[in-house]
C-alpha cells in the first residue's frame, strides 16, 4: 500500500517546499519511492505558482537535494487526500485546524518529531539571512527519518 504526507507552511516556498525535497531524498535513499507520497502547500495564496525561493533552492542544492515543487494553497479536499498533514509552525497549524473544520489525528506539528528541547515552531526564514535556511534544513532532516518511519508503518498497516 501507499502512505502519504502533505508539508505545509505559509508561502509554500521555504519550509515545506524543502521539507518536501528531503523526504523525497530520504524516500529515494530508502527504496520506498512509489510506497511513500509526498507534496507541500502553503496557507497562503500569496505565491501561487511559483517555484521555491531561490535562496532555498541553492542552501538545499548544496545539500545534494533539488526543490522542484510549484507553490499551491492548502484546500480542505487535503484532509481527505494525506495520511499524515505537517505543519511547519503553531500558525500554519491553527490555520489547517480551521480549514480542516475537525479536530484531526492527521495534523502535526513538525516539532512533534525533533527532540523534546528544540523550538515549537520552525522559523520562517523569508525575512532573514542565508543561517536560516541553513537552520530550517537541520530541523527538517532530523525530523524527517522518524516520518518517514511513521508512513511506513501506516503503509503497512494498510497492506494488513
Ligand atoms: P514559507 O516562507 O512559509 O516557509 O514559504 C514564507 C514565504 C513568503 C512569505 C512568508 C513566509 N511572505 O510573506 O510572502
Amino acid at each position: 500500500m501507499t502512505a502519504s504526507v502533505l508539508f505545509v507552511c505559509l508561502g509554500n516556498i521555504c519550509r515545506s517546499p524543502a521539507a518536501e525535497g528531503v523526504m523525497q531524498e530520504l524516500i529515494q535513499k530508502r527504496g520506498l519511492t512509489g510506497e511513500i507520497l509526498v507534496d507541500s502547500a502553503g496557507t497562503s495564496s500569496f505565491h501561487i505558482g511559483e517555484p521555491a525561493d531561490r535562496r532555498m533552492q541553492l542552501a538545499a542544492q548544496q545539500r545534494g537535494i533539488t526543490l522542484t515543487s510549484r507553490s499551491r494553497q492548502a484546500t480542505s479536499r487535503d484532509y481527505q487526500k494525506f495520511d499524515l498533514i505537517i505543519a511547519m509552525d503553531r500558525n500554519n497549524f491553527r490555520e489547517l485546524a480551521t480549514l480542516f473544520g475537525e479536530p484531526s489525528i492527521k495534523l502535526h506539528l513538525l516539532s512533534e518529531y525533533l527532540p523534546k528541547d528544540a523550538p515549537r515552531d520552525v522559523p520562517d526564514p523569508y525575512h532573514g539571512g542565508p543561517a536560516g535556511f541553513t537552520s530550517v534544513l537541520d530541523m527538517l532532516e532530523e525530523a524527517c527519518p522518524k516520518i518517514l518511519d511513521e508512513l511506513v508503518s501506516i503503509s503497512r498497516a494498510k497492506a494488513g
